[in-house]
């Protein structure tokens, strides 16, 4: 079965058990900053999760374009993907456990024709946060899957979140028995020898996980699906890794009959990357040299080096783009519509690494043949770092080449560089900001401190889950967005108020402390980037109601302030409420 086929017989059977298909959200999430891409079928959905009403019902399914960019490292091996399309579908406070479960095992033993003594199932054992999953159990076995191939895991293998916090729950995953051997006696589907395949993963969102860790139970009971499209297209068309379904085998033989250096990784490295890349390209990514940019640029300047690997005429680029698009096109004809924006960006942006490359290269051969003269074996950290500043070479193609080259290399010490490095320009654009508010007016300083008052007022009114998206100062009023699935009620906007002032009238005393970024996280400081702060850090309290990691000025105490007052509460964007608020006399 051809994948396109597959994603239709999923949209088809969940819309005819009641569900509204939804379009996939952009792989580059529209409006949140806090994370690189879309990485699963949920993400578009957590305000929906969190209990904010969806305009298309409590049961949705999609197809969602997603990347996760951990294993980019392991592209190259016979499973490891960048990009992936999820097939999901929703239950947002409808449908539970046994409806879920039923529905799942209908879909890949009727409409994939998957024979039950295949499949496996997995479920939550239970612990000091929530029951062991009987009840998924049960419905596995109604539904037909013999108790022996039922397992019970703990939260490493059967508990889901989208990283640190946000709704999250307990989950049952389905396994395909491969039919290879057990690997041991206790062989078993969480053990990863090979023999299981994970092919779908049902997670019981009931509960949230707030930043203080506590897991606290949702105002409604969640499911939230997803289904790995390429790997169920693998197993389906019986082939052994992804690279020979029909998405990517044209491309594949393509670079066969192009190359004069015969490296399957290299192949797989190419395709991959190339379709990754499109996609990001696709919804407006473009390389750079910072966050989303940066895995761009990374995928296609790997890709660039692998067809060099290959030995294929780089002026070969376009007829592969051209390959890739023809095998995609009928999952995404956007791809199609954007074909020479994808083709002058990836073409652009090759030119411009070749030039890099043959500079860094060169230097690299220079430094490794002294090193290998002197009977040395280590590329020391500075090494890599001048390789990285004066030529522009990428740490990481340093350390594959390294590789290639047998020679070890001092990364850990690169890394340590590396954040040095960053640290002296963030110290520099710190002075350049702190110069900036030297001329900051009262009022700024006014607003700032009543932007920490607000962020802590609104976690006590509207609940933990509540958390700066952003803020925007003028000597005029304040702006604060923040994470809540909600429109606040009025009377919500009046206790929030009523709040902060009733903490300016208690005149709190506002102090600063230095202290290690570790500490100041482990006394429950707000923080918005824990990441973007140096290694010692400023803590802001202001009595005991607040206490934010920032860089200051502050009022010395909240009687200063006035009298606080909201003026609107708006959307701002999925799940991000807007308030703008000003300081009277
Ligand atoms: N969110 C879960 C996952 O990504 C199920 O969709 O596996």
């Amino acid at each position: 079965m051809k994948a396109i086929d597959i994603r239709n017989k999923y949209l088809k059977f969940f819309e005819s058990h009641g569900h509204t298909v939804i379009p996939s959200a952009p792989v580059i999430p529209e409006n949140d900053p806090s994370v690189l891409f879309t990485t699963a079928g949920m993400h578009p959905l957590v305000p929906y999760l969190l209990g904010e009403k969806h305009p298309a019902g409590t049961r949705l399914t999609d197809y969602q374009k997603c990347i996760r960019t951990v294993d980019i490292d392991e592209v190259g091996d016979n499973r490891h993907l960048t990009y992936f399309e999820m097939l999901g579908n929703w239950s947002l406070g409808d449908y539970f456990k046994e409806e879920s479960i039923a529905m799942s095992y209908e879909f890949l033993t009727k409409e994939l024709g998957i024979s039950a003594d295949k499949l496996s199932v997995t479920c939550f054992a239970g612990d000091d946060d929530a029951p062991r999953d009987e009840v998924s159990y049960e419905c596995w076995k109604k539904a037909g899957i013999p108790e022996e191939r039922i397992y019970f895991f703990g939260k490493d293998d059967n508990w889901w979140i989208a990283g640190e916090e946000g709704p999250c729950g307990p989950d049952t995953e389905m396994f395909y028995d491969t039919g290879k051997p057990k690997c041991s006696e206790n062989c078993n589907p969480s053990c990863g020898c090979g023999k299981y395949v994970e092919i779908w993963n049902n997670v019981f969102m009931e509960y949230c996980k707030g930043k203080d860790g506590k897991i606290t139970k949702l105002q409604q009971r969640n499911v939230d699906t997803g289904l790995g499209l390429e790997r169920m297209a693998m197993l389906l068309q019986g082939v052994e890794t992804p690279f020979e379904i029909e998405l990517f085998a044209p491309v594949m033989k393509k670079l066969e009959s192009l190359q004069k250096q015969d490296f399957i990784q290299s192949r797989r490295i190419v395709a991959e990357h190339l379709r990754s890349s499109m996609m990001m390209i696709n919804d407006g990514g473009r390389p750079s040299n910072v966050d989303r940019g940066y895995i761009l640029r990374r995928l296609l300047r790997r890709m660039t080096r692998h067809l060099n690997k290959l030995e294929i005429d780089l002026a070969k680029l376009p007829e592969i783009i051209d390959t890739s698009i023809e095998a995609l096109k009928e999952m995404y004809p956007e791809l199609e519509k954007n074909r020479e924006t994808i083709k002058s960006v990836i073409i652009e942006e090759k030119d411009k690494f070749m030039k890099t490359l043959e500079k860094g290269e060169k230097e690299f051969e220079k430094v490794v043949t002294k090193l290998k003269q002197e009977n040395k074996i280590k590329l020391e950290a500075e090494t890599v770092f001048n390789l990285y500043e004066t030529y522009g070479f990428p740490p990481e193609m340093t350390q594959e080449l390294a590789l290639e080259a047998a020679m070890k290399v001092d990364m850990e010490g690169f890394d340590k560089l590396f954040q040095e490095h960053q640290e002296k320009s963030r110290l520099g654009s710190e002075a350049k900001f702190k110069g900036g508010l030297a001329s900051t007016g009262e009022m700024e300083v006014k607003y700032h401190t009543a932007t920490h008052l607000l962020n802590a007022a609104l976690k006590v009114i509207l609940g933990d889950h509540v958390h700066q998206k952003g803020s925007n100062i003028t000597s005029e009023r304040m702006r604060f967005d923040f994470a809540h699935p909600a429109k606040m009620t009025n009377e919500e906007k009046q206790q929030v108020e009523d709040l902060v002032n009733e903490w300016i009238q208690a005149g709190l005393a506002v102090t600063a402390q230095e202290m290690p970024k570790e500490d100041a996280l482990k006394t429950g400081a707000e923080c918005m980037f824990i990441e973007k702060y140096p290694d010692v850090v400023t803590v802001y309290s202001i009595g005991e109601v607040s206490k934010e990691l920032c860089g200051g000025p502050h009022v010395k105490n909240t009687s200063e302030l006035g009298h606080f007052k909201i003026k609107k509460e708006e959307a701002s964007s999925s799940g991000v409420r807007r308030i703008k608020a000003i300081l009277e006399n």
